[in-house]
């Protein structure tokens, strides 16, 4: 029986169709080199992410205020950790190898988000990442539970549930400080005052500056724009805020009734691209860090790799 082959159009038409009809997109199935690769870039960015925003909250561990917290700080730390080896593995189901996704990180070629490019200055900065970054990569990863690619979608469902202890651990980290000492107070609201702007800019630039937007929404890779999911962040956030007595450093921020969500002022977008840049404030000390580790966990991959290579003789 002859064998008939589709066209390129076909198959990207074949592959359209199953997108639209909600089926997810699995690593056996055809997909344009286009979408494989938009993908390879935003799962392998965010698993960088998720890796290098360790750093930050690691450089507290050895300060948290009690045992018990310390405690709370590693298991979360830890699970930033495990989000970036599934994140790296579903990169790895679309031909991605794990040494060429840390050498494009190495040389600069990829990115990771710039809010962990900022310093954590006190122990309140530790309940704003839980509270804001988690709670903004949140409403970021239950969108992205949706996503056309079936891996990336897994690995999201899976990352949503430990998150949500991340943004209640935070949470819970402020409600101690703003129900404290007004110096505690204090510390909490310079806190806030720190991390709110560089918060917003988890989302990326406006959907009018967006490079990948309108083809990522067309292939359901993202199923809310930036905007939207920046304005979802906004409208739960500040109520919260509200509750723990924080003021928000936004002089243009008002509920709009018209709208029903919140307005609020424009993101300095020159700090934003300086941080993508590689400019940021702690741009450099993250990147030579995990240099530093990768070098130094060398051996445990070369080991590793023995061990596999002398059983897989064994068992031929
Ligand atoms: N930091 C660094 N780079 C950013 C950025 C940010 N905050 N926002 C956008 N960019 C980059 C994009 O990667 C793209 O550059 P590239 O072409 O070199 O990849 C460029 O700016 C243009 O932005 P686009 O909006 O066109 O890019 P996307 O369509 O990819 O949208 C995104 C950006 C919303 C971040 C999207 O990539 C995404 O949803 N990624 C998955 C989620 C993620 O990576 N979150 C990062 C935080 S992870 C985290 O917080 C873990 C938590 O446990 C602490």
């Amino acid at each position: 029986m002859t064998e008939y082959r589709l066209s390129g159009a076909e198959l990207e038409a074949a592959f359209q169709t199953r997108v639209d009809d909600e089926r997810r997109i699995e690593p056996k199935d055809w997909m344009p080199d286009a979408y494989r690769k938009n993908l390879v870039r935003q799962i392998s960015q965010h698993a960088h992410s998720e890796i290098i925003g360790m750093q930050p909250e690691g450089n507290w561990i050895t300060r948290a205020p009690t045992l018990k917290r310390k405690m709370i700080l590693l298991a979360k730390v830890q699970d930033e950790g495990g989000h970036g080896l599934y994140l790296y593995s579903a990169a790895e189901t679309l031909g991605a190898s794990r040494e060429d996704m840390i050498e494009a990180l190495h040389q600069g070629r990829a990115k990771y988000a710039s809010i962990f490019n900022y310093p954590t200055l006190t122990w309140a900065d530790i309940g704003m990442i839980g509270w804001l970054v988690d709670g903004a990569a949140i409403v970021n990863q239950i969108s992205l539970q949706r996503t056309s690619y079936g891996p990336y979608s897994r690995a999201m469902i899976r990352i949503c549930k430990e998150e949500s202890f991340h943004q209640r651990q935070g949470f819970e980290i402020l409600m101690a400080l703003a129900a404290g000492s007004e110096a505690q107070k204090a510390m909490a609201q310079d806190a806030l005052n720190r991390w709110w702007w560089p918060t917003l800019m988890m989302f990326g630039p406006h959907d009018s500056e967006s490079a990948h937007s309108a083809q990522s929404m067309q292939w359901k890779i993202k199923r809310k724009s930036n905007d939207e999911l920046r304005q979802d962040f906004v409208d739960q956030t500040v109520p919260q805020a509200d509750f723990l007595g924080l003021k928000i450093p936004d002089p243009e921020l008002r509920w709009n009734e018209d709208r029903g969500h919140y307005d609020f002022g424009e993101i300095d977008w020159d700090e934003f691209w300086t941080v993508v840049s590689g400019n940021g404030l702690c741009n450099r000390e993250r990147l030579a860090r995990h240099r530093k580790a990768h070098q130094d966990g060398k051996w445990v991959r070369e080991a590793m790799r023995a061990y596999e290579e002398k059983r897989r003789a064994r068992a031929a």
